[in-house]
């Protein structure tokens, strides 16, 4: 279970994430959607430790994390996966040493077992016997998949996907859907997926909540998200360009309604 309250992040004047407060219980699948720039990756840093917020709680499993010392935050990352949203793959390494790399360095497993583990994740994401390639040799989307495939070899038990269906084509984004469904289901993984993607949204989450303005201003299961009359989220799902939101986007384009 992670629980999020009154969690504050600026950078600057940027006033980033201000006193946002959210739950995701153990074994649920979590949805954050919100526009871009809005504070969804920050959100995600604060809570796995690469990023600190600047006050209020962050508890995982009980455990207040915000004052951990990097040495023992990774007790709790070895837990938790991350898929970020560009990847995040080490140029230098090849698939099969960047997948394998948390094993590898961190939980000391033997080869055999990490070359086993690297074959069925690879296989999970639908990438079997690239573990020789680079990643410069790699496209968007497979640089994403080798990023999940990356978390699932270290059968975490909470998982976050930074925009997993983002610039991959339909039919991979749909087997990624049922990947997060099936993880979700079969090993109860807890998850909080950011995305964009309403149809992913739709179909993964047993909860969906928006972030604007630093803060969750509605909270629901998809039905209940899908059919909101609050009129923000709205345009939000109905990816309208006239609304309530008109900061940013309309600024950039000069008019004001
Ligand atoms: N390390 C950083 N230093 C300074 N500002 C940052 C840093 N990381 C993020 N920001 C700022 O925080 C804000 C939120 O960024 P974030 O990456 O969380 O957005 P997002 O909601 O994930 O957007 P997207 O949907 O485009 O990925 C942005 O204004 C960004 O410029
Ligand atoms: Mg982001």
């Amino acid at each position: 279970m992670i629980e999020i309250k009154d969690l504050c992040k600026a950078f600057g004047d940027n006033i980033v994430l201000k006193d946002l407060t959210l739950t995701v219980n153990g074994g649920e699948t979590k949805v954050v959607i919100g526009r871009s720039g809005v504070g969804k990756s920050v959100f995600l840093k604060n809570i796995i430790g690469i990023m600190k917020p600047d006050s209020g709680s962050i508890k995982i499993n009980g455990q207040e994390v915000t004052d951990l010392s990097e040495r023992e935050y990774n007790k709790f990352r070895m837990e938790m996966g991350m898929v970020f949203q560009g990847g995040a793959l080490f140029d230098s390494l090849n698939v099969a040493e960047n997948v394998s790399f948390v094993l590898d360095e961190f939980m000391k497993l033997d080869k055999k077992t990490i070359r086993e583990r690297v074959e069925e994740a690879l296989g999970l994401v639908g990438l079997q016997g690239i573990e020789k390639m680079m990643p410069s040799e790699l496209s968007g989307g497979m640089k994403k998949r080798v990023s999940l495939a990356r978390v699932l070899c270290m059968k975490p038990n909470t998982i976050f996907y930074d925009e997993p269906t983002t610039g991959v084509d339909p039919i991979t984004a749909d087997a990624i859907n049922n990947l997060i469904i099936d993880l979700s289901h079969k090993l109860k993984v807890t998850s909080i997926v950011v995305t964009h993607d309403m149809n992913s949204a739709y179909k993964v989450a047993d909860s969906i909540a928006m972030f604007y303005h630093g803060r969750v201003i509605a909270e629901g299961r998809p039905d209940e998200i899908r059919n909101t009359r609050h009129p923000v989220v709205k345009q939000f799902i109905h990816g309208e360009a006239h609304g309530p939101i008109t900061d940013n986007e309309n600024l950039i384009f000069g008019h004001s309604h």
